[in-house]
């Protein structure tokens, strides 16, 4: 049995009888809500709700509003670490860390012969040094600084590590001429690698950072110009001498063209779960 709506049996009702004065206070009342709804903000204009079928085209304002109100947030994050080396452990002087950085590739040969062969710009002893700490005290103090600085992002990571570790990996020194590049790459085998930088003169390269998840944006369009920097594809960061930078060995970077005069100098390194 269908229920009938009161209001429109009392007024058909007061119809079919003819007794007008029945009706009239529920024709007026029925008038008064009529000449309301008119009235009344269409409700999607009045609370800036996205488009529906009766707004179809939502105005920025109206999106904006929405964006604020839903429940949007970001997963699966890329940390980047960035600290003065200073902040934990030894100090190191990084001077003493130039003068040894230039002293080391000068009398590395088959790091050099390895850079010629291999048409790598500048010196890196990434292929012919594994001893660095070793050789020279300075760089003794500097592996024990970045343990910490490892430790400490590995706590920012929320790592389980069990019973493991993070060790010290490879260690090595990248002097970088003028017009020098060093292509995108990553750094297999390992948990955390990073950077800490030596020698910055005017306009060395930045760090270049890209989104990890690059070739699975086929058919995304690109990001606004203004885009949020957590939503950027590329980030460059530009590091002061004495800073590190740490990050998950699996991100993507680059050193763009060096177009400073002078070597950019600095040391890389990896770290492995053991
Ligand atoms: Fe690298």
């Amino acid at each position: 049995m269908v229920t009938p709506n009161p209001v429109e049996f009392i007024v058909k009702a007061a119809q079919y009888t003819g007794c007008s004065h029945m009706a009239t206070p529920f024709r007026r009342f029925l008038a008064r809500q009529e000449r309301g709804r008119a009235a009344a903000p269409r409700p999607a204009a009045r609370r800036g709700l996205p488009p529906t079928a009766k707004t179809p085209l939502a105005s920025r304002s109206d999106l904006r509003y929405h964006v604020r109100m839903a429940q949007i947030k970001s997963l699966f994050v890329t940390r980047l670490y960035r600290a003065a080396l200073s902040e934990l452990g030894p100090a190191i002087d990084t001077d003493e860390l130039e003068a040894s950085c230039f002293s080391i590739a000068e009398d590395d040969e088959a790091g050099q012969a390895w850079c010629e062969e291999n048409g790598y710009p500048g010196y890196t002893s990434y292929a012919s040094l594994t001893d660095l700490p070793w050789r020279f005290p300075v760089f003794a103090d500097l592996k024990e600084a970045l343990d910490l600085h490892v430790a400490a992002f590995a706590q920012d990571l929320e790592f389980d590590l069990g019973d493991g570790k993070l060790e010290l990996e490879d260690l090595w020194i990248n002097i970088l001429p003028e017009g020098g590049t060093h292509s995108s790459h990553l750094h297999p085998h390992s948990v955390i690698s990073g950077t800490t930088y030596v020698s910055m003169p005017d306009g060395a390269s930045a760090l270049k950072l890209e989104d990890p998840r690059s070739a699975r944006m086929m058919a995304a369009p690109a990001r606004r110009k203004d885009a949020r920097e957590e939503l950027q594809t590329f980030i460059y960061v530009k590091p002061q001498v004495g800073d590190v930078l740490l990050w998950e060995s699996w991100l993507r970077h680059e050193v763009p063209m060096n177009m400073a005069e002078d070597e950019r100098v600095s040391v890389s390194f990896n770290y492995k779960w053991v």
